[in-house]
């Protein structure tokens, strides 16, 4: 559970991964493989504004990029790549700062132009580059897509545009929503999310990641047995599930709600543990999208824990981005991964050094 809300509140107050066809693809990796292949962080700003309900304030989007009069987010992804070989980056933005407020609309060309930079900034690093339809939280303005609120069509709208745009990008993946909670019926949720993943196939997205979120806040722990069984009849147009990844968040402080400095588990045997077996089981894998702490002794401890058991079940866990780094304050945000630059040099929190840089292979 990550009540963003709150972290907006706090942060304002301060493939084609088609592999050559001689070696393993992406989705059939033997699981022996010693570590994930995706990490990184998540780059915030072009979300912020939004609650938990859906609801966008656009006036306080805060793009991540100084020539947009931000902190130098294309900046942060260079180091990140470079010094901590960062390969995945989790860009999230508000439904409603795509499209200005006009819901089922066509894009607006001035706020994707924004966005876009941030995108292209992340993709000139070489790394993996997630949209993540962040804020609506599975909503617009309160009301659920498709269950009494927007109709699926207009969701299925704004994934047709994205796709289209970022179609020809084998890097680019597509992060359908972050975390919806409180979806009262999980298999119409799951009709929504087949509609999109075959609108963003239909417009020639047709190998790139698609991360497929569940209910309950994407937890990870709730995944096998609450959205699980729904979301695996989601299919692509060929009957696949090739690059249909299941999205999981978990915190580690003591409500699991990503708010806390100090950590009190690392949710190994709650969570990822069964998930793990319940991914292997059905043949499928996930990413932890959004996990992190404060920069202190007890989530340092069990950070670290949780990311080497994502490492050692490699097989079925492709990758995770930490929460979060962006436009965040490195001063006052709790779970602050923004590095700091000096003179030539960004110097990383104590947390991103310890547990979040990709593991040495
Ligand atoms: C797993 O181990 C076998 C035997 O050592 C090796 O041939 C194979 O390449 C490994 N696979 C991965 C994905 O590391
Ligand atoms: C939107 O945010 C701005 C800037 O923080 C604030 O001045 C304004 O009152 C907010 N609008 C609403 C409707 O909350
Ligand atoms: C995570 O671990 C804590 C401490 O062991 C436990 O209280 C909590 O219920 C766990 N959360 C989940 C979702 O499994």
């Amino acid at each position: 559970m990550a009540p963003r809300f709150l972290l907006v509140a706090l942060a304002l107050a301060g493939t084609a991964i088609a592999a050559p066809a001689t070696t393993l693809s992406l989705y059939e990796r033997a699981g022996n493989a010693t570590a994930v292949q995706f990490v990184g962080t998540n780059i915030a700003g072009f979300d912020f504004g939004c609650s938990i309900l859906g609801a966008c304030n656009l006036s306080q989007t805060t793009p991540p990029l100084s020539n947009l009069g931000g902190v130098d987010g294309a900046g942060q992804m260079q180091h990140f790549a470079k010094d901590d070989r960062m390969n995945m980056f989790r860009l999230p933005v508000g439904w409603q700062y795509l499209v200005n407020n006009k819901v089922g609309g066509t894009l607006d060309s001035g706020n994707t132009q924004k966005y876009d930079q941030l995108v292209q900034a992340c993709l000139k690093t070489g790394a993996y580059c997630v949209i993540d339809v962040s804020s609506p939280y599975a909503r617009w303005n309160g009301q659920i897509i498709g269950q009494g609120g927007p109709p699926n069509e207009q969701f299925v709208s704004l994934w047709t545009q994205l796709a289209t745009k970022y179609a020809s990008n084998a890097k680019m993946v597509f992060g359908v929503m972050n975390e919806p909670h409180d979806v009262p019926d999980i298999d119409k949720w799951a009709d929504t999310v087949q509609a999109v993943v075959t609108a963003i196939r239909g417009a020639g997205a047709k190998t790139q990641m698609i991360l497929i979120p569940g209910n309950d806040w994407t937890s990870a722990a709730a995944f096998p047995t609450k959205s699980g069984p729904s979301l695996l009849k989601v299919k692509n147009p060929d009957g696949s599930t090739d690059g249909l990844i299941f999205d999981v968040h978990k915190y580690l402080d003591s409500d699991n709600s990503g708010t806390h400095t100090d950590c009190v588990t690392d949710n190994i045997s709650s969570a990822f543990q069964p998930l793990a077996s319940w991914l292997r089981e059905n043949k499928r894998q996930a990413i932890n999208s959004e996990t992190g702490g404060g920069n202190t002794a007890s989530c340092q401890k069990y950070l670290c824990q949780q990311i080497q058991f994502l490492n050692q079940n490699a097989d079925v866990f492709l990758g995770y981005t930490g929460w979060s780094a962006g436009a965040f304050s490195p001063q006052t945000y709790e779970l602050s991964e923004v590095p700091t630059k000096n003179g030539n040099s960004w110097q990383d929190t104590a947390l991103v050094k310890a547990c979040i840089v990709a593991k040495k292979s």
